[in-house]
């Protein structure tokens, strides 16, 4: 069954606690979006000092959206956070990325944005834990997926049948089942989630679109 992982996606940390509160008994993982105001333009919560402060009991993947990841990237390989995933993009040396997590037993996710290319990603495939698509521009929660994405993921999933794929961005009631058709087994969901007030049954719904 793919997993439904939610995201955070604010500009406080009290925020980035408090929504992780809210789903932690209805999911395994949760997703924080990490943004430098650089490699997008939009800010989000970006202090990995404040991770001292939270306790959960959920896998915490941070989803760095940064420039320069090499120069921020062991101030993030604290707990809770047991998974990285960086841009390709953004990278100048993947190799030092790659040992620095695997030095801290942390897994490492290597992420393209809507317009590369998956060949970026075909180098990595046997040397990370999982690749993400993201399906909507760096940026803010609430942006809606384009139908290449779907295209890119079913290639992605030919040109890797072992990877693990993870899309992020745009995953609703409408676009998961089209998601997992083309091969997606992990979905990063933001607004579908957390802009309904009930997020229990928000996640419930978005289960339903995988059966
Ligand atoms: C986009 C972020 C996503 C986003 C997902 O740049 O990386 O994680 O928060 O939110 P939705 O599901 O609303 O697109
Ligand atoms: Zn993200």
């Amino acid at each position: 069954m793919p997993e439904i992982i939610p995201s955070i996606n604010v500009r406080r940390f009290e925020k980035v606690q408090e929504r992780i509160a809210k789903v932690e008994p209805f999911a395994r993982s949760c997703h924080l979006d990490v943004t430098d105001g650089i490699f997008s333009k939009h800010e989000t919560w970006r202090n990995p000092v404040d991770l001292t402060q939270l306790k959960t009991k959920l896998f915490v993947e941070v989803h760095l959206m940064v420039e320069d990841p090499e120069k921020i990237i062991d101030s993030w390989l604290v707990e809770p956070i047991q998974r990285v995933i960086v841009h390709i993009e953004a990278m100048k040396n993947p190799e030092f990325i790659i040992r620095k997590c695997r030095a801290t037993g942390r897994e490492i996710g290597f992420a393209i944005k809507p317009e590369t290319s998956v060949d970026a990603l075909t180098p990595w495939f046997s040397k990370v834990d999982l690749v993400q698509v993201l399906g909507v521009n760096p940026g803010p929660s609430g942006q809606r997926i384009g139908q290449e994405i779907f295209n890119k993921i079913a290639d992605l999933r030919i040109a890797c049948p072992q990877c693990r794929i993870e899309l992020d961005g745009g995953v609703n009631r409408e676009t998961i089942g089209q998601t997992v058709k083309a091969g997606a087994d992990m979905l990063v969901a933001g607004s579908a989630i957390f802009s309904l007030p009930n997020v229990e049954k928000a996640i419930g719904e978005l289960r339903q679109g995988l059966l």
